[in-house]
């Protein structure tokens, strides 16, 4: 059991956003895991983009689904009730297209999950386009709204992509976010040789974004509040990595589309590198310790 921004969790694994969907087709997994964070929620309905949305590359693959979901009365309505019946606690993504998208999707779930975690790399539409989490102001500004909005913790989800995240991260601490998790997707694009064209832009993820995952959890591991580190996480040696550059937590995401078991096989071999490096005195902050 780790305690994490004042609340219990059964271990340190949770399935990260948009991977598992809400996690109530696969309940056995659900209920292994420390935290289902659900696929990201937006205001209305949205039907994700045509394929191909996945495109695989060597060392990960490069997404474009475009944040299908059935939106957030529906989410309250129809998913709530089911999620309420998990054996584990319930982390909920919420992407937003302007600044009070984001506080109004709060506002309506409430206190209803045990916690928030906001995806900030969606574009501003109103404000020019690129991604709120690249502008610290922006974020600072969300984060502000929402904390308002609900009691539960309230978690930020930075973006990697052409931003200090720990510029972002003091931020987000400064106006009441009870946590960090990071990183989402890289931008990454393939060309389709034959027509000379784009084949898929969108986000990289996978084994190959995980030495920068890493470093960008050991970046922020001072700022005060308990990280959740996620990139590329294949196997317990590599959760244990992130324990090690700061994380309380960790995410798995491309791994369960290869096997939607990898959680349970990482929870126990993430235990015995937990037990090996408690008798070794690792350097890990202990943050998440119950
Ligand atoms: C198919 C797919 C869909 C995703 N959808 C979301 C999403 O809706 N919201 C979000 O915050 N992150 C989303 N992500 C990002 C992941 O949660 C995670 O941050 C990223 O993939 C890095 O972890 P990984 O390398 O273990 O996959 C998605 C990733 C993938 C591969």
């Amino acid at each position: 059991m780790v305690k994490i921004f004042g609340i219990a969790f059964k271990n340190e694994v949770f399935t990260a956003s948009g991977v598992f969907g809400f996690g109530l087709k696969y309940q056995r997994i659900s209920n292994a895991v420390g935290a289902v964070i659900t696929k990201g929620i937006t205001l209305k309905p949205r039907e994700g983009n045509p394929p191909p949305r996945i495109y695989e590359t060597p060392g990960g693959l490069i997404n474009w689904v475009g944040l299908e979901n059935p939106g957030v009365d529906a989410f309250c309505a129809h998913i709530i009730p089911g999620l309420a019946k998990l054996k584990t606690r319930v982390i909920a993504n919420v992407a937003g297209f302007s600044v009070n998208e984001y506080i109004e999707i709060v506002e309506r779930i409430g206190n209803r999950v045990d916690a928030f975690e906001l995806n900030v790399s969606c574009p501003n539409v109103k404000e020019g386009g690129a991604a709120f989490g690249q502008d610290p102001d922006i974020v600072g500004r969300i984060v502000a709204g929402v904390r308002k909005k609900t009691k539960c913790p309230v978690i930020v989800k930075l973006t990697p992509n052409f931003c200090d995240p720990l510029r972002v991260a003091r931020m987000c601490v400064d106006k009441g976010a009870d946590g960090i998790s990071l990183i989402n997707t890289l931008y990454g694009m393939a060309y389709d040789t034959s027509s000379g064209k784009p084949l898929i832009i969108g986000g990289l993820s996978g084994p190959a974004i995980k030495p920068f995952a890493l470093y960008c959890v050991n970046r922020i591991r001072d700022i005060g509040v308990p990280i959740i580190g996620m990139g590329g996480i294949m196997t317990g040696q590599d959760a244990y990595e992130f324990l090690l550059a700061g994380a309380s937590a960790v995410a798995v995401g491309s791994a369960m589309l290869r096997d939607p078991e990898a959680p349970i096989a990482i929870i126990k071999e993430l235990e015995s590198f937990l037990r090996r490096g408690k008798k070794a005195g690792d350097g890990r902050k202990g943050l998440n310790k119950a």
